[in-house]
């Protein structure tokens, strides 16, 4: 029940099929149970809520209940990265254990639908060899197996998940994925796209999807990072431009702080890790990590060339979410940035509309914690701004301190390049950045 299986099962109860959300986190289920969400997602709770009151959505720690009650089962554990960037299966290998034991003593033909991103290879070599092995059943025979990647972001989970752009069903079996695409055909019409391939080529498709994307924030943020250093050059100009060329396309083209959470960087460690076990050297995704990971110190280099020794500066964070809209810190650049100003001697304060608690659980007493931008702003000698709410783009420039004789503002993502800076010495990420009157 994260974010994809709430999402998922919301949307699916929403039109018209009976759901069971199953977790064994009872803390979570409890909070589900009484219509509050784990996490922030815009627009989810009310769905949950309305899902739950038509007896559509059942959310239960009971699996053994659930899996008699139902004839699709969709894996949504998550596969998060390991020290070494290889993926963790340890809930995948748990859940599939566990399903096995329950499809053992069940005479139905169940499928299963893995939704977690795995590499290519571990819908059937885990998911699949765990069930045969701890039920004694056949794949094919006595359940299927099907791999349905999802494409849902965090922010806009709901409506990704309520018009999605594509279907894939991977299925090695005409049986199973026939069950598999009447059910997204009952839910989503028969005009909705849907792909059929095999598993292999699903769990590919997933990667292939992610690693792009990133690749043309690295791409974009590499464009950026010349341009700081190009008088008169500016990022979002080029970047619009070559959107319009529809080889290129618009989106996923906004420089910034180098992509976070709980995707991105996740699925292209665990995508180099399996190349190289392949024994590919996979030098594109390897470039883009290695852009990503860089784009810290670019902005710790700005500072420290603009700012000197960072030594008891105080400096503003604004905003910890990896993106706006979400309470999610999970792999965000700023909470990487705000620890090497720590470590540098810096006084940090950290602002986010939603993200700080859990901030708080990261940082503790390290930093100091605003709740308002008035008192974020106050007394700061630096101001970095890191996520790209909207709220941040109205920041009255009147809130900044009035008898600040040189504060710097940082702002990664380019939100404020039309505000009335007077008095700030204002420093975009993607423009030109002079460095000598620092
Ligand atoms: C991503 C994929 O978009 C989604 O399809 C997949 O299912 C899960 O991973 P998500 O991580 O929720 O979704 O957010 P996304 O909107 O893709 O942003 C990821 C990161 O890239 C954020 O840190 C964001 O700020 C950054 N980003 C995104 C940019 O820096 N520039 C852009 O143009 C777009």
């Amino acid at each position: 029940m994260g974010f994809v299986g709430l999402t998922t099962a919301a949307i699916f109860a929403k039109r018209g099929m009976r759901v069971y959300g199953v977790d064994n986190d009872l803390t979570k289920l409890h909070m589900i149970k009484r219509s509050k969400l784990p996490f922030f997602e815009p627009g989810l709770q009310p769905l949950v809520r309305s899902a739950m009151a038509s007896g559509m959505f059942i959310p239960t720690e009971d699996l053994h209940k659930a899996i008699k009650e139902s004839s699709i089962v969709f894996i949504c554990v998550g596969t998060p990265m390991k020290q070494d960037g290889s993926v963790d299966f340890q809930y995948l290998e748990q859940v599939s254990i566990n399903l096995g034991k329950e499809i053992e003593s069940s005479d139905r033909f169940i499928v299963i639908c893995v939704k977690s991103t795995v590499p290519p290879g571990t819908s059937e070599k885990i998911v699949l060899g765990n069930i045969e092995k701890t039920s004694g059943k056949k794949c094919n025979k006595d359940f299927g197996i099907a791999m349905t990647p999802e494409f849902l972001r965090e922010g806009s989970a709901v409506s990704d998940s309520d018009n999605p752009h594509l279907i894939v069903i991977g299925s090695n079996n005409n049986k199973t994925a026939k069950i598999v695409k009447d059910l997204f055909v009952s839910i989503y019409g028969s005009k909705s796209n849907i792909l059929q391939t095999n598993i292999v080529s699903a769990e590919l498709i997933k990667y292939a999807n992610n690693s792009f994307l990133a690749t043309k924030i690295s791409f974009i943020n590499t464009i950026a990072n010349i341009c700081n250093n190009i008088p008169g050059a500016d990022v979002d100009v080029i970047a619009k431009a070559i959107g319009t060329d529809p080889r290129i396309g618009p989106q996923f083209l906004a420089a910034g702080p180098g992509y976070g959470g709980s995707c991105f960087p996740k699925d292209i460690a665990g995508f180099i890790h399996y190349c190289d076990d392949i024994g590919y050297d996979p030098i594109l995704l390897k470039a883009t990590d290695k852009v990503n990971k860089g784009q810290v110190n670019i902005i710790m280099d700005i500072l420290t060339k603009k700012l000197g020794s960072l030594e008891g500066k105080a400096i503003t964070i604004l905003g910890t979410a990896f993106k706006k809209n979400t309470d999610d810190i999970r792999e965000s650049v700023s909470i990487k940035l705000i620890f090497q100003l720590i470590a540098l001697g810096a006084n940090v304060k950290v602002h986010d509309p939603l993200a700080l608690n859990n901030t708080r659980l990261a940082l503790s007493d390290k930093v100091k914690y605003a709740s308002s931008l008035e008192s974020a702003l106050k007394d700061s000698e630096c101001i970095i701004l890191m996520t790209d709410w909207d709220e941040y783009k109205s920041i009255d420039r009147h809130l900044f301190q009035k008898d600040t004789k040189k504060c710097m503002l940082l702002d990664t993502r380019r939100l404020l390049v039309s505000a009335d800076m007077q008095g700030i010495d204002y420093v975009a990420l993607g423009r030109p950045i002079e460095i000598n009157d620092g």
